[in-house]
This record gives structure tokens, C-alpha cells and sequence, in this order.
């Protein structure tokens, strides 16, 4: 590790998953220059706000729900995306609120989620062998040769949508449309129409009870502006460090730096070697960060890891993503959330039960069946605390569309409903219904623990 960090000192270090293929380094120079002149896309203050809230998670005082695309795209770049995801984030959100009587911490994988890591460099098809697609910011989708070339003026337009992305969301956020009445009644909609809709209906109802029980103490948006703002944070991963970099900008009311790409950004698990870019990179910003926490990941190099990444054990500053699958969770999880506890570690922890549940179908579909997914939360919410730690969010891959690329879910999307509306550029998302389908589900899991806990003080 370089003694001193600088936003460029991850240069000297070994990169996996960042192109090395520029035709033109001379080109992508300059666009990261330009991009240096560019305003930041968030404000360090918000990043401090988004950390105070992480630590309260991580004191059991609140819960994280981070969702949305595995990749954004220029393709599907459009309002109604924009305003779909927005909607289905704060329609679970309430849901979980409300079932765990917590604060629930808003975070969109939004507004600059562009660059993935692939498990293959290349992609063969039908005996034609190209680069593989490494997302919109890179190169393109389309299978040709020419369209896998990484073209750096792709990162001005994915600077651009993130913008605007971001402008649309702080609209919605601050201007009445997340008005929690609204919500609601988005809600009772779905409930009314979803095969589950029994089920779902006694949380739904109570809701409801709760919302006119505040109508009538005087509790209204128009009393408590809070009913009708909502405070909502983006994330990406750090994937591509030169995009990074141009972003990074030293706070005047600190001078610290913040990476203003985003409040929170994270390592993926194919980028966290200790002595790696991405690790290095991320030692030196003061924005809360995350980081995926795989099966192949020791505890003790966990450890490590934290020791570089949060060395001052400051509450919110790292959330730990674990994302096992749905067989490997019960096993693995518990070596890891033992070692951090033991060691006094403050963190978040959060389950991404995505993607370590990806399976091809016989036609070639990359997808997730919603039982497992499911089931890994289940095992992380069970496993958490019987380590005696805080099982604090989820974190998925989800889109307010009705698209078809996660199977199951109360409206059981079949095998052979997969080709219907398979919209994603990398990995298969819950759509609108599977993901508030979960958060009832987690919901009704968070108000049993909530239970349990307030049994277990009466007790004693
Ligand atoms: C992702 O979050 O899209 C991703 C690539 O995850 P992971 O690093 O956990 O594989
Ligand atoms: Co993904």
C-alpha cells in the first residue's frame, strides 16, 4: 500500500475488472480532465448525513433498503424508469418501516451504476469471440466488434444521465410525490391486486389504521413536512477508478475528500484485494462505503481489510454486503459475522441475496428464483442475531418495471415467461410486484423478531 493516498494513488497498484483495451489513452486522459471540471453530482454534507444515518443502523437504530438496477443504460434511460424504481424503493421502504419500527435508510444503486466486473473477458456466439460488455459507460451491448471497443466519451453521457437521474430523484424526494399517504395508496393497490393479496393485506391494514390514527392527532403532511419529503441517497459501485478520481474533490467545510459521484459507493467482491486499486482507493475518501463480502472471503482477511478500510471504527463509515447464496449463507455467514464481533467492529451489515443465487435456465437465461432469494435473507436474519449482531438491510437488484428476469414471486413468473420482457443489461432484476413482495416478506420477519425482542424484555 502506498504511505500516502492521494485520488491517484491507486494508479501504482494492480486493477482487476478496470479496461485496459482504450484504443486511445491520450483520448481517455482528456475526458477524464474535462471530467475534473465537471460539477460534483452530490454534496460532501449529504455523504456525512448518509453516514450519521448508517451508523444508526448499525446501533440497531434503523434499517438500510439499497436498491435498484444491476445496470443502468443509456438504452433504458427514461423518466418512467426513473420514476418506477423511485416509487417500488419507497413503497418498500414504508413497508419495512413500518414493520420494524425503525427508520429505514433510502439508498438507489442509481445515477451512476454503469460498469460491471464479468466473469468472462470475452463472450462467444455462435463461433464469433469478442470483449465482453463491461456496461454503458465502457462500451456497448450490442455484439459487434466495433460496439465492444471502450470509447471513453461514453463516460460524459453516463456523467450526464447520472445528473439528470439525480435531479429527477431530489425532484420526487423534496417535492410532495413521495407524500407518504401516496405511497400508501400505491400499496393498497398492489395488495389489491396480488394473488398474495391476503396475506399482505393485515400489514397493509394497519398501516392505514396508523396513518389516520396521526390524521387525527393533527399528524399530517401539512404539520410534519417530514410525511412528505423523503431523503434518498445513490450508490454505485467504484468499479472503473478513473471515473472515480476525476469525481473525488476536497470538501472546503473539511477538507477532507469525498468521491461526489455518489454518497455511497462500494467494492464488489471481485475487487477487494487488500493490496489492490480498489481497496487503495477507497481507504482515502470519507464518504460511507460498502464492501461485498463473498464466500471466498476469510475472516481474517476480512479483518484486514476493515483494519484498512475503517481503521478508526467509525459507526456508519463501512457496511458490510454479504451476498453467499442461498445454500452457502448458513455456513458462511456466521465464520464472518463471528470474527467482526469478536473484534468489536462497527458495521452495518446487509444481505444481498442476489447475487449468489444466479443460475442459467436450459435456454440460456441468466435468472434468480425468488424462493432463494428469499431464503437467503431469511438465514441472514436469523443468523445475525444469534451471533449478537444486527442483521441491518438488504440490498438488491430491482426494477419498479414488470419485466421478467427473476422467476417466482406472488405472480409467478414461469421459465417460460422469461423471454416476455428480459430487459436487463447485466443481471436479472426483481420487478415492481417480486420486490415489494419481499419487503412484505421481510417485513413480516422484522415485525416477528420486533416481537420476540419486546416478549424477551418483558420477561426479564
Ligand atoms: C453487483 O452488485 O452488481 C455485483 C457485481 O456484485 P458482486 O460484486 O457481489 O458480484
Ligand atoms: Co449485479
Amino acid at each position: 500500500m502506498p504511505a500516502k493516498w492521494s485520488p491517484s494513488s491507486w494508479r501504482a497498484l494492480p486493477a482487476r475488472h478496470i479496461p485496459s483495451d482504450y484504443p486511445d489513452a491520450d483520448a481517455l486522459a482528456r475526458v477524464e480532465a474535462t471530467l475534473r471540471t465537471y460539477p460534483p453530482l452530490v454534496f460532501a454534507g449529504e455523504a456525512r448525513n448518509l453516514k450519521a444515518g448508517l451508523a444508526r443502523v448499525a446501533a440497531g437504530k434503523a434499517f438500510l433498503l439499497q436498491g435498484g438496477d444491476c445496470a443502468e443504460s443509456f438504452k433504458e434511460f427514461h423518466p418512467d424508469n426513473i420514476r418506477d424504481t423511485f416509487r417500488a424503493l419507497m413503497q418498500m421502504a414504508v413497508v419495512l418501516t413500518f414493520a420494524g419500527s425503525k427508520p429505514v435508510v433510502k439508498v438507489g444503486r442509481i445515477a451512476g451504476q454503469f460498469a460491471k466486473p464479468r466473469s468472462e473477458p470475452t463472450e462467444t456466439i455462435d463461433g464469433v469471440t469478442l470483449p465482453s460488455y463491461r456496461g454503458d459507460n465502457i462500451n456497448g451491448m450490442e455484439f459487434t466488434p466495433q460496439s465492444r471497443i471502450p470509447d471513453p466519451q461514453r463516460l460524459i453521457q453516463a456523467y450526464a444521465q447520472s445528473a439528470s437521474t439525480l435531479n429527477l430523484i431530489r425532484a420526487f424526494a423534496g417535492g410532495g410525490y413521495a407524500d407518504l399517504h401516496n405511497v400508501h395508496r400505491w400499496t393498497l393497490g398492489f395488495v389489491a391486486d396480488s394473488p398474495q393479496g391476503k396475506r399482505y393485506r393485515e400489514t397493509a391494514d394497519r398501516i392505514s389504521e396508523a396513518l389516520d390514527f396521526m390524521e387525527a392527532c393533527g399528524v399530517t403532511p401539512e404539520t410534519s413536512p417530514q410525511m412528505k419529503q423523503v431523503d434518498v441517497y445513490t450508490s454505485h459501485e467504484a468499479l472503473l477508478l478513473g471515473y472515480e478520481e476525476a469525481m473525488t474533490r476536497v470538501d472546503s467545510t473539511s477538507g477532507d475528500w469525498y468521491d461526489t459521484s455518489a454518497h455511497f459507493l462500494w467494492i464488489g467482491d471481485r475487487t477487494r484485494q487488500l493490496d489492490g486499486a480498489h481497496v487503495e482507493f477507497m481507504r482515502g475518501v470519507k464518504n460511507p462505503i460498502g464492501m461485498k463480502c463473498g464466500p471466498t472471503l476469510e475472516p481474517d482477511d476480512l479483518l484486514r481489510l476493515i483494519d484498512v478500510l475503517n481503521p478508526d471504527n467509525e459507526p456508519g463509515r463501512l457496511t458490510l454486503i454479504a451476498r453467499f447464496g442461498a445454500e452457502k449463507a448458513a455456513a458462511g455467514l456466521p465464520k464472518i459475522v463471528r470474527a467482526v464481533q469478536r473484534e468489536g467492529r462497527q458495521v452495518v451489515w446487509s444481505c444481498d441475496p442476489m447475487h449468489g443465487n444466479t443460475l442459467k435456465t436450459g435456454s440460456g437465461y441468466k435468472t434468480r428464483p425468488f424462493d432463494r432469494i428469499l431464503s437467503e435473507v431469511r438465514t441472514f436474519m436469523d443468523v445475525l442475531p444469534s451471533e449478537g449482531a444486527y442483521p441491518g438491510g438488504v440490498h438488491v437488484e430491482m426494477t419498479g418495471q414488470q419485466v421478467t428476469e427473476c422467476l417466482g414471486g406472488a405472480t409467478e413468473v414461469t421459465e417460460q415467461d422469461l423471454s416476455d420482457r428480459y430487459h436487463t443489461h447485466c443481471d436479472p432484476r426483481l420487478n415492481g410486484a417480486q420486490a415489494l413482495d419481499l419487503a412484505f416478506l421481510v417485513a413480516e420477519a422484522l415485525r416477528g423478531a420486533r416481537i420476540e425482542a419486546k416478549k424477551a424484555a418483558n420477561d426479564g
